[in-house]
């Protein structure tokens, strides 16, 4: 496994903006030259929720698209009016779900709803407990849609922290049948310690992400990260 070096793709590196290393052999860091406006917006504190709202989803809709990049990776010849362009098109036999870890991950199945318009969705409602330190958090409920068995999963949550979330997802997607080489994790911030473990247990899980931060600190919270997700996106700070 070749360890992936994430070299900050926001301002210039300096002791705010460290360089951050992690080891993932299929994470992906978004290309978009307007990341660092955007998370400018979003990690601010004073950001209200009406704009929270709005800049991430600007934000999470940059992401989706380098996500949903990897599915277009067919070569084909496209007519142009004037001629013919080698292009790329999504395979019709590779279509895509979408897994919402409810309920921060609710924010980025809105941007890949408003990009794939009628896309089936997965809804599993996952929580972690900020009361305690247990690590392992909890699985309340999960409804899949029909015939999802050979699609591939866009599993959607804006935060990776422990990576507690996302694994207990990849678990039960891995009991419907979904191989890891057909999920894509689509993530807004993540870090060091989510990414490293989600290298190790399940390397074939793609992860497409907006930016690594340095570290989490002693209550499981991304720094300098934004807070809480959920809570600035729906308001419930
Ligand atoms: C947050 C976030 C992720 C999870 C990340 O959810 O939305 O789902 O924590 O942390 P992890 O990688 O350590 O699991 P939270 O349980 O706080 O609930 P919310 O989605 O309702 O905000
Ligand atoms: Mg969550």
């Amino acid at each position: 496994m070749s360890p992936n070096v994430a070299e900050s793709n926001g301002p210039p590196s300096d002791s705010r903006n460290p360089v951050v290393k992690f080891e993932h052999p299929n994470c992906q860091l978004c290309t978009s030259k307007n990341l660092p406006y955007l998370f400018s917006k979003i990690r601010h504190v004073e950001t209200v929720p009406k704009d929270f709202e709005f800049y991430s989803l600007r934000l999470m809709k940059l992401i989706a698209e380098d996500a949903l990049a990897l599915m277009a990776d067919k070569e084909v010849d496209i007519p142009t009016p004037c001629g013919t362009w080698r292009g790329v098109a999504a395979d019709p036999e590779n279509e895509a779900f979408a897994v919402s870890i409810v309920r921060a991950g609710d924010s980025m199945l809105q941007a890949v709803r408003e990009l794939v318009p009628g896309i089936p969705v997965a809804k599993i409602l996952i929580q972690r407990d900020e009361t305690t330190k247990e690590k392992t958090p909890i699985l309340y409920y999960k409804k899949w849609p029909k015939n999802v068995a050979n699609k591939t999963a866009l599993i959607c949550d804006p935060m990776l922290a422990t990576g507690g979330s996302v694994i207990m997802a990849i678990k039960s997607l891995l009991e419907i049948g979904i191989p890891e080489e057909k999920m894509i994790f689509v993530n807004v911030i993540s870090c060091p310690e989510g990414l490293n473990r989600l290298g190790r247990e399940y390397p074939n899980v793609k992860v497409v992400t907006g930016m690594v931060d340095p570290m989490l600190n002693s209550d499981r919270f991304i720094v300098p990260g934004l807070g809480d997700y959920g809570d600035r996106f729906f308001g419930t700070v």
